[in-house]
C-alpha cells in the first residue's frame, strides 16, 4: 500500500520550527502536518495563518492543515491563502458542513473532515463526494504525546467500507507509532500522522524512513 506520512510539527521545537520543517522534507515526508488549536473547540492554542505563511516560503512540502477550532468558516480563506493544500476541519465544529467543504474546493484546496472519537462515521455517510481526505483522530484532539485509543481500529475499518471505491484518503491522527502502524494501516488508513513518533524520536530522519517502509513488523 502506498502510504503517506504527514509528520506534525506540534511535537517539534517551535523556536527552530523552519529546521524542523526541513528535516522531515529531506527525510522523504509527503505532507507537513499543521495542528491549528484555537482554544475553544480544544484546550490548547498553537499557530495561525501567519506562521503556515512563513513556513510556506521554504518548504514545497503539501501543506496539511488540522483546523481543531470553532466556526472554521472564518478561518478557511484564511488558511487558503497563507499556503495550506489541504484543509481539515472537525465535523463537531462545522454547523453548515457540507457547504464548508463546498467552499474549501472552491478555493482550488482539498477538503477533509476530522472525527474525534467518540463521533460516529455516519456524520460523513451524505458528504462522501464532497470531501478527498477523512480523518479518524485516535486520540482525544489538543496534544501530542496522547495513547492510541484501540477502538479506533474497527473506526477505521467501518469507514473502509463505507468509504468503498470512492478516492478518498483515511487519515489517522494520535499516538501513532512505529509499533502500531501496521495494525492501523492494514484496517484501512494511508495517510499517517505522526508528531512524537518523529519528532522525538532519536533520530527523526530514520524514523521517517521507518514509517515510509510501513513499521518495524512489517
Ligand atoms: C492532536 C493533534 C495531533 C498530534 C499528534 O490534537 O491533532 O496531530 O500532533 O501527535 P502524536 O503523534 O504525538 O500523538
Ligand atoms: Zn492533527
Amino acid at each position: 500500500m502506498n502510504i503517506k506520512l504527514s509528520p506534525s510539527i506540534l511535537a517539534s521545537d517551535y523556536g527552530a520550527l523552519r529546521d524542523s520543517v526541513r528535516l522531515v522534507e529531506e527525510a522523504g515526508a509527503d505532507y507537513l502536518h499543521i495542528d491549528v488549536m484555537d482554544g475553544r473547540f480544544v484546550p490548547n492554542i498553537t499557530i495561525g495563518p501567519p506562521v503556515v505563511r512563513a513556513l510556506r516560503g521554504s518548504s514545497k512540502l503539501i501543506f496539511d492543515c488540522h483546523l481543531m477550532i470553532e466556526e472554521p468558516d472564518s478561518m478557511i480563506d484564511a488558511f487558503a491563502k497563507a499556503g495550506a493544500d489541504i484543509i481539515t476541519v472537525h465535523a463537531e465544529a462545522a454547523r453548515h458542513l457540507q457547504r464548508t467543504l463546498s467552499h474549501i474546493r472552491s478555493l482550488g484546496k482539498k477538503a477533509g473532515v476530522a472525527l474525534c472519537p467518540a463521533t460516529d462515521i455516519s456524520a460523513l455517510r451524505y458528504v462522501l463526494d464532497d470531501i478527498d481526505m477523512a480523518l479518524v483522530m485516535t486520540v482525544n484532539p489538543g496534544f501530542g504525546g496522547q495513547s492510541f485509543i484501540p477502538a479506533m481500529r474497527q473506526k477505521v475499518a467501518d469507514l473502509k467500507e463505507m468509504i468503498a471505491d470512492r478516492p478518498i484518503d483515511i487519515q489517522v491522527d494520535g499516538g501513532i507509532t512505529l509499533d502500531n502502524l501496521g495494525e492501523i494501516t492494514s484496517a484501512g488508513a494511508n495517510v499517517i500522522v505522526a508528531g512524537s513518533a518523529v519528532y522525538k524520536a532519536d533520530d527523526p530522519h530514520e524514523a521517517v524512513r521507518l514509517f515510509k517502509a510501513g513499521g518495524r513488523h512489517e
